[in-house]
């Protein structure tokens, strides 16, 4: 009897106890917990410490916490194993918000295997390592909107049986991996970013998606977007207002308001676009090498006229033929050559072939200058000199023949102004001479004599030069008028313009003025 009712009480006690350490336990949960403010929140034990100036986890909170609020504190890093090595391994969910985080250690949420919920928001993260949320399997939501983050790398969200929505509104991104994402995820938010491309594929493997927001991106409606923008409209992932940012003539179309095939990449001419070839062949050709999407049309033109050869013409042949083109990891691209061959090339097929390229996306033209054999020496020289300037530099030169030409002609013009300046300051002179005679009543054949000499002199220094040819000639019907209108000596003495002397001259000596003096008379 005393035994049994020893027992009783003994039982009685270790249940008393084993109910104090229960009520102790749960006045712990509540009472270690930092200073921050512990409670109950939809049936979780949650610890709300906003804005409490804290610099990083704090270590002494009780294991049972399920969700913390650390929002608004000042924790620049989120160090490895920063949760686990805080016993705070039971989370549910995190709260980060606005907390000047910079750094995520690829081992920060290690040892969290029951986070449910992540909010990293309004911080300034540049970088995820893609195996930051390895191991975290309860992961169903995702938030990391407002921060710097520029890419998402592959891996990233893989693995995570749960996760149902990513967000990453308003960072940097400008790319996003193929094998970013997995699992049955069904909401993927990527507004504001700087965005200018994607990948079918990155998304294709995803069934159940079912929202994803895409506007406020840099999208450029080229070729390479295509794909990406069927897929998004045939899956009803578009949402409205995804517009283009580029090309110029899309700018502001939505994607829905452009057509697939207006997707499409302008041409682009591989090598020079300005070329010189000398034809010391009897047979050339003219290869043009082009990029483009859809596949450009090809046409040659030659003296502001399409060259359309028929099939069996002997002289002219276009060839056109499309290869790939592997260039590193990128995929290889269709490369379409169009090559004009000129069989028995003659001197008449000398000047300037163009190619041009073009789709809905724009066009493209390359230039050839054909130099014949023989042509002219100098610029044929020169040509080789400059096709290899323009090699080198590429489509972005400015045209050096044109330049060449230029200077040529800034030389010649200022020649022939000095050739015929002087040719005036010596009649004007002669003209003095005879003027100052006649003023001095000296009109005696000396004077006109020297100034014949003086012309005679003149014109065999300068004999062979077409101009002067023309000056002579004026000269020698100039001179018989020994006796020059009167008009123009009194002018000449009593105005004593120089300039306007000159002018009359100038009358007197051009076949006007000479048609006028015939009138006169
Ligand atoms: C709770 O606080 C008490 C005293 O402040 C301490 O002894 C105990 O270890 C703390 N428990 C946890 C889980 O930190
Ligand atoms: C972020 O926190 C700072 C103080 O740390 C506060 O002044 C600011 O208003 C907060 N911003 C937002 C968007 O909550
Ligand atoms: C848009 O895409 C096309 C095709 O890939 C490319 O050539 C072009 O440079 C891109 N434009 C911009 C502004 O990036
Ligand atoms: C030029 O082309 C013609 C016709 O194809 C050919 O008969 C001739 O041998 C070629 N000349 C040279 C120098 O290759
Ligand atoms: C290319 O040529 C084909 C046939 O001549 C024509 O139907 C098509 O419209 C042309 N495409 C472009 C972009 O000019």
């Amino acid at each position: 009897m005393l035994t049994r009712s020893l027992l009783r009480l003994l039982l009685a006690a270790v249940l008393l106890l084993a109910l104090a350490a229960e009520s102790l336990g749960h006045r712990d949960w509540m009472q270690n917990c930092s200073n921050c403010h512990c409670h109950w929140n939809s049936g979780k034990k949650s610890a709300d410490c906003k804005g409490k100036k804290l610099t990083k986890i704090p270590q002494d909170m009780s294991n049972e916490m399920q969700v913390v609020d650390f929002s608004q504190n000042q924790i620049p890093e989120l160090r490895r194993e920063e949760f686990q090595v805080a016993g705070l391994q039971n989370l549910h969910k995190i709260y980060l918000r606005n907390c000047t985080i910079q750094e995520v250690n690829r081992d920060a949420f290690k040892g969290l295997p029951i986070l449910i919920e992540l909010d990293l928001s309004s911080n300034h993260i540049k970088h995820l390592h893609p195996s930051t949320f390895a191991g975290v399997e309860k992961l169903r939501i995702v938030n990391i909107n407002n921060n710097e983050i520029e890419v998402l790398e592959s891996g990233l969200f893989v693995n995570l049986p749960f996760l149902s929505r990513v967000e990453f509104n308003n960072n940097r991104l400008k790319q996003v991996q193929l094998n970013v994402f997995g699992g049955p995820l069904t909401s993927i938010s990527l507004e504001q970013n700087q965005l200018t491309h994607l990948n079918k594929e990155t998304f294709a493997n995803l069934p159940k998606l079912t929202y994803l927001s895409l506007q406020g991106n840099a999208w450029n409606c080229s070729c390479d977007l295509q794909e990406f923008r069927d897929f998004a409209i045939a899956r009803r992932l578009f949402t409205p207002p995804t517009d283009c940012r580029e090309p110029p003539q899309l700018r502001g179309k939505l994607w829905s308001e452009v057509p697939s095939e207006n997707f499409a990449c302008r041409p682009r001419i591989l090598g020079s676009v300005r070329s010189f070839v000398e034809a010391n062949h009897d047979n050339i050709t003219l290869p043009c090498r082009i990029v483009g999407t859809p596949r450009p049309n090809v046409t040659w033109i030659y003296n502001k006229r399409q060259l359309n050869p028929s099939p069996n013409d002997q002289h002219l042949r276009i060839l056109n033929s499309v290869g790939e083109q592997v260039n590193g990891q990128q995929p290889p691209v269709q490369v379409l050559t169009s090559e004009l061959r000129i069989y028995g090339v003659r001197n008449s097929d000398k000047g300037a072939y163009i190619c041009v390229a073009d789709n809905r996306g724009g066009k493209a033209e390359a230039e050839f200058q054909l130099l014949v054999n023989g042509d002219y020496l100098g610029a044929a020289a020169a040509s080789d000199g400059l096709a290899g300037i323009s090699g080198a530099i590429g489509a972005s030169t400015s045209d050096p023949q044109t330049s060449i030409i230029l200077v040529i002609c800034v030389i010649a013009t200022t020649f022939l102004v000095l050739l015929i300046c002087a040719v005036l300051i010596l009649f004007w002179y002669c003209r003095r001479v005879k003027t100052y005679q006649k003023d001095n009543t000296m009109m005696s054949g000396d004077g006109l004599i020297s100034c014949k000499l003086d012309k005679t002199h003149n014109g065999s220094m300068l004999e062979g030069s077409v101009i002067m040819e023309m000056q002579k000639s004026l000269l020698n019907e100039v001179n018989p008028v020994e006796k020059p209108p009167r008009r123009t000596d009194i002018e000449s003495v009593d105005g004593g313009d120089d300039g306007h002397e000159i002018k009359k001259t100038l009358l007197d000596e051009t076949a006007y003025g000479k048609l006028f003096k015939w009138q006169e008379g």
